[in-house]
């Protein structure tokens, strides 16, 4: 069963802007304000449906968010990610720690190495308030999963460990943000770093209808790479592709090492 991501996480802050949670709120309520004034004065009825169709947009898009919750604790898309519960797992451009905690708190038995290069790219998505790894450190302690994870400063395209030394590995939302030589050398070193027939768990900004409908092309990350690029990608790279699937927002593989 898919863990259902419980965490007590009132004071989890993975930082993502309050615009990917909230921003079309800053649409819908003038938008609502300018169609009940105009219901007032008695407007005429093209910008009275220009209004509505706005409202209607903004209430929709908002909802699509909603269902993504990205400042929300993640569950695991897939079951089958190190399915025995236990291991030493990589995560791949850890942030603030949603993907960490994610897998930490499905596999009370894993343990985790949350890597990240903590450089323009983090300041880009989460600020920059504060020291990125204390950031980190202050999600893993809030999620109570502290103790069973240490953090590497590093960039993801020069891994700084041995050949397999972990049984698994995760990437939310960080590959598709190093260009396509980078998302090559990573998955390279994704290959040399995790043992033979251990997982990686893919995950990817999808760039599917629903995201699209909500933020156009602001969240476009992989351009114009879609599943099949990632999918020869892997391959070229040595991983067997288990499964493969969509999310809000989220485009996933399983891979396996070969
Ligand atoms: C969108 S965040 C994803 C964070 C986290 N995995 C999550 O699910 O919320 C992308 C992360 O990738 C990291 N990153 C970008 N380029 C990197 C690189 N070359 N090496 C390591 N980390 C990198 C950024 O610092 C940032 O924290």
């Amino acid at each position: 069963m898919v863990h259902d991501g419980w965490m007590p996480a009132s004071s989890i802050d993975f930082g993502y802007p309050w615009w990917l949670s909230y921003g079309h709120l800053a649409v819908l309520v003038p938008a609502l304000g300018l169609l009940i004034l105009g219901r007032a004065r008695g407007w005429a009825v093209w910008p009275m449906a220009l209004f509505g169709v706005v409202a209607a947009w903004a209430a929709a898009a908002l909802f699509v968010t909603r269902s993504f919750e990205v400042n929300g604790v993640a569950k695991l898309p897939v079951a089958n990610f190190l399915a025995s519960g236990a291991g030493r797992v990589l995560d791949i451009g850890a942030g603030t720690g949603r993907s960490s905690i994610m897998v930490l708190a499905a596999r009370p038995q894993a343990t985790l190495v949350a890597l990240d290069l903590f450089a323009d790219s983090f300041k880009g998505h989460f600020g920059d308030q504060g020291s990125p790894r204390d950031r980190l450190m202050a999600n893993l302690k809030a999620a109570g999963v502290d103790q069973r994870a240490s953090i590497v400063a590093a960039d993801m395209r020069k891994l700084p460990f041995e050949d397999a030394s972990f049984d698994a590995i995760v990437s939310a939302y960080a590959v598709d943000h190093v260009g396509r030589e980078g998302a090559s050398q990573t998955l390279a070193e994704a290959k040399r770093v995790v043992k033979p027939g251990g997982e990686f768990l893919l995950i990817l900004v999808g760039n599917d209808r629903w995201t699209k409908f909500a933020f156009g092309p602001m969240l476009t990350h992989g351009g114009t790479r879609g599943p099949g690029w990632w999918r020869q990608r892997a391959g070229d790279a040595g991983f067997q592709v288990l499964e493969e699937g969509t999310a809000p927002a989220s485009l996933f593989f399983l891979l396996r090492r070969g």
